[in-house]
């Protein structure tokens, strides 16, 4: 009797932080339920600890040909209930590479499945390893694909001497808002300000930007083929750009929208769980029964995802800020950040008509209808779920990536208002007013978001454009490397 063909077998290795963990589970369900592969799924021990306090052995149990493994992290213990710090985990990366090995090399599954076996990861030190192995290897990128384009850039700005800055007075002065740059590729009308925070740096010896300029570097030789979590009409110039300089690229996305249409397709997973898998927090959802009791496009929901901490100085601009405007409003403000103190008189003024609430099921509140605004630090995943949810954004970045989205969402898309880095009450309230209210600017946002949450939708059903990338990963990439 012919011996069965081996199911191909798929280890993700995401870069273990909230932001890149949910949609490498997302894609991994998605390849798993809809395509037939069996799944590793990595986290880290830190992570892992999280999961368990956040939602019980439930999610880590996996299924049939879905498992979760876990490996040291390198780093000390730290806060249970905290996102790690991101510069320590970036610089922490190599340590992670002798445990992938030791995963991939001495698990019995992985062992007899190596034939067939390929690494799906945004961790370029583990990526090497995996080439070092001889495991094949697609990198998933699960920012913007307008933020890998400015990253690709950092050798540029540094021959043209925009980096590293001069001095730190540039930063203050004025000098990153006022200093354009229009030669990026598929990036019109960017400045200075409008790239990844990294490049705020005086240090020619800059350890993040070094990272970054290898990681860019690492995407163009070693991964068969790169997948972006966004969609082919969201990011089109930069998308048109990068195929030049990269190898294949595959864009999937909005995930939660394909994970939707998968389990509606009836072919699909019966209940892929699409929001709470992979919280490394504890949900709280008594804010959706909140909402139930607002009127439609009333509310201005705020988060700042896993990871940005406001100062307390910043959190007290922020409350007077949503007092003022007048518009009822629903605060995620997650309890590392120990809950600074809001103002009583804050509390006061705003009874019944806010609500401050922990971690939440984001997704569900985005599509709520109550929701006619969110105010967030763009991080990529909360921007593609309110693009999808057809929410305009009131822009508030705070690091990495998140500068450039909010480029994109103001000047590209034309669906956000920035209010800045450090703003004011008064600055708050004036956006808010300006998105919420029914003058003319609002009324355009909110067209616009209309028009980008229909566009993610084709994109995702079956023959759109993510939906069809996807079988053309499978069919192109993943099963031919097996
Ligand atoms: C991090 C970086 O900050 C971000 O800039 C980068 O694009 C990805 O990695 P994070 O800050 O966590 O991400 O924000 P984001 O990318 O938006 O991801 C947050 C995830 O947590 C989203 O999927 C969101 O739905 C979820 N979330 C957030 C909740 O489920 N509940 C919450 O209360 C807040």
């Amino acid at each position: 009797m012919a011996t069965p063909a081996k199911k191909p077998h798929l280890v993700f290795f995401p870069f273990p932080a909230q932001g890149h963990v949910t949609p490498a589970f997302h894609l991994a369900s998605l390849l798993h339920h809809l395509h037939g592969f069996d799944v590793t799924f990595v986290h880290t021990e830190h992570n892992r600890r999280r999961l368990l306090r956040a939602r019980g052995a439930d999610a880590l149990a996996g299924s049939p040909g879905f498992r979760f493994v876990a490996v040291p992290d390198g780093l000390p213990a730290s806060d249970e209930d905290a996102a790690q710090d991101m510069t320590a985990l970036l610089l922490s990366l190599p340590t992670l590479v002798p445990h992938f090995k030791e995963l991939v090399l001495s698990d019995e599954l992985l062992a007899s499945t190596a034939s067939c076996c390929l690494l799906v990861s945004d961790v370029v030190p583990v990526q090497r390893a995996a080439k070092e192995i001889g495991l094949p290897c697609a990198s998933f990128w699960t920012s913007s694909a307008s933020f890998f384009m400015a990253c690709h850039q950092f050798p540029q700005l540094a021959a043209k001497g925009l980096l590293p800055l001069k001095d730190a007075e540039q930063l203050r002065n004025g000098y990153l808002e006022s200093t354009v740059v229009d030669w990026v590729p598929g990036m019109p009308k960017m400045r200075l300000k409008d790239f990844p925070s990294f490049i705020r740096t005086t240090d020619p010896d800059d350890a993040i930007i070094a990272l970054t300029v290898s990681t860019v570097e690492c995407h163009r030789t070693v991964p068969s083929a790169v997948i972006f979590h966004t969609f082919d009409e969201l990011e089109s110039q930069v998308l048109r750009e990068m195929s030049a300089i990269l190898p294949p690229i595959y864009t999937i996305g909005p995930l939660p929208l394909l994970l939707r249409q998968a389990a509606g397709a009836g072919d699909g997973p019966a209940a892929v769980d699409m929001s709470g898998s992979t919280s490394l927090s504890k949900e709280n959802r008594a804010c959706l029964d909140w909402l139930d009791g607002k009127r439609a496009n009333s509310v201005v929901f705020v988060s700042f995802g896993s990871i940005v901490k406001l100062t307390n100085e910043q959190v007290v601009e922020l409350a007077w800020g949503l007092a003022n405007s007048g518009c009822g409003f629903l605060w995620v403000i997650r309890s590392d950040q120990q809950r600074p103190v809001l103002p009583p008189e804050f509390l006061a003024a705003t009874e019944g008509r806010g609500c401050v609430t922990s971690w939440c099921p984001q997704p569900g509140v985005l599509r709520h209808a109550a929701v006619g605004a969110f105010l967030t630090h763009c991080g990529w995943n909360l921007m593609l779920e309110s693009v999808s949810a057809g929410v305009p954004l009131l822009c508030w970045p705070g690091a990495a990536d998140q500068q450039t989205n909010c480029w994109l969402a103001c000047t590209g898309l034309r669906i956000g208002v920035e209010i800045g880095e450090d703003p004011r009450r008064e600055d708050v309230e004036l956006a808010i007013r300006q998105v919420m209210g029914g003058d003319d600017r609002g009324e355009e946002l909110r067209t616009s978001a209309t028009e980008w949450k229909e566009k993610a939708a084709l994109a995702t059903k079956p023959g759109g454009s993510s939906w069809v990338n996807l079988e053309r990963l499978v069919n192109e990439v993943l099963t031919p490397l097996m």
